[in-house]
């Protein structure tokens, strides 16, 4: 039995309707360029989130998960209260998609139900956590209420869960991530149309592993720096005239050096660079492999940490140390302030890597920080 399953036998009687799960994700590269409308290029991992459901006979949500004591109930008449009264802690995720879901399939039939969840994703690792929950009950919901929504729609509820029941003011990035993962396939995605095309990794072929480096550093989005950072872009568009930073080219940039302060000029370069270097990256995938996006993976790294202003120490001592013991190449990955670096790496090298980092973090008298390796998988599926 799974352990959504087993945890959804400790609320009721009655057989689970079935199981869903969501992965986790890494990007790879395209980093805050989701809220400007740009290009992403993030992979589903193998970490996942499931999500067991019973029906019951009244009108409750009852969610109960294996990062918490005891289970939250509403009843459907009360979630709109419910949502806009906020406080509501971890549920805020799965009752968001719920109430997000209703929202966007009206002709859902919604019903009571019982909702387990567990997860296997590392929490505050820069690896999206939030968007697995997010992509495992909307998953759930969605068949179990009949709303026949597909997933780029899912995708959809599960940020505005995000935005409006969370309140953190993300992208849509994790979510598209975790709902259309492939195995050894990355997701490129256009954060204006919402189109996407799969990117052969070929990680496996040649024998490259993504180590993951969870700094331990905790970030969380809902507050100061990320909030700071779109509002800069936002004020950059608008100061260059455009609707998003996505409408700007590396040509327009002598011209945002003019009309922009300096500290807003440096966030427009950011995301301006990185739209570009997305579309090298997957481009270089195409062409030349794997072994070849060392070098746009470290500009990516460098471009946070002067020009964003989102990486922490820790993450350029992970960065500069896995390039050092012969990583191909190394970012940090996800929001920034803390989180992971990811580090491109030969498979018989992942443990000299992973050991280099961890001598280096010492000598720094750093916390130990946690290493290891993720595989690019398969998106949210039905499991049962
Ligand atoms: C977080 C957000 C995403 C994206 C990244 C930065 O993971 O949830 O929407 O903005 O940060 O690329």
């Amino acid at each position: 039995m799974s352990a959504a399953s087993e945890l959804l036998a400790t609320l009721t009687d009655r057989v689970a309707e079935g199981e869903w799960s969501a992965p986790g994700r890494v990007n790879l590269i395209g980093e805050h360029t989701d809220y400007n409308e740009g290009f992403v290029l993030p992979f589903a991992i193998a970490e996942r989130t499931a999500a067991a459901v019973a029906l019951r006979d009244d009108d409750v949500l009852r969610i109960s998960s294996s990062f918490s004591e005891g289970a939250v109930e509403v009843p459907l008449a009360a979630l709109d209260d419910a949502i806009s009264a906020g406080g509501l802690d971890w549920a805020a995720y799965p009752l968001g998609v719920a109430w997000a879901l209703r929202r966007a399939a009206p002709d859902a039939a919604p019903r009571g139900l019982d909702v387990a969840i567990t997860s296997n994703v590392p929490v505050g690792a820069g690896l999206s956590s939030s968007a697995a929950i997010e992509g495992a009950v909307a998953s759930a919901l969605n068949d179990v209420w009949g709303a026949g929504l597909d997933r780029v729609a899912l995708a959809r509820v599960g940020r505005i869960a995000e935005n409006e029941a969370v309140g953190a003011p993300t992208g849509i990035m994790d979510q598209m991530a975790s709902m259309l993962g492939r195995a050894d396939a990355a997701t490129f995605l256009d954060c204006r149309t919402l189109q996407t095309q799969e990117v052969d990794l070929g990680f496996a072929r040649e024998g490259l592993e993504i180590l993951v480096i969870d700094t331990l550093v905790s970030h969380a989005h809902s507050t100061g720096g990320y909030a700071e950072r779109r509002a800069a872009c936002e004020a950059g568009a608008r100061a260059m005239g455009v609707l998003a930073l996505r409408d700007l080219a590396e040509s327009d940039l002598p011209r945002a050096r003019e009309l922009l302060d300096d500290v807003t000029y440096r966030r427009v370069r950011h995301i301006v660079t990185e739209n570009q270097r997305v579309l090298d990256t997957v481009a270089t995938l195409r062409d030349a492999g794997p072994r070849a996006i060392g070098e746009l993976l470290v500009a990516s790294h460098a471009s946070m940490r002067d020009d964003f202003e989102i990486s922490v120490p820790e993450l350029d001592l992970a960065v500069d140390t896995a390039l050092a013991n012969g990583a191909i190449g190394a970012r940090m990955t996800g929001g920034g302030f803390g989180g992971a670096a990811i580090a491109l790496v030969q498979g018989d090298r992942l443990e000299a890597v992973a050991s280099a980092v961890g001598e280096a973090f010492a000598a720094g008298r750093y916390r130990a920080p946690r290493t290891f390796p993720v595989l690019p998988s398969v998106g949210a599926r039905r499991d049962a």
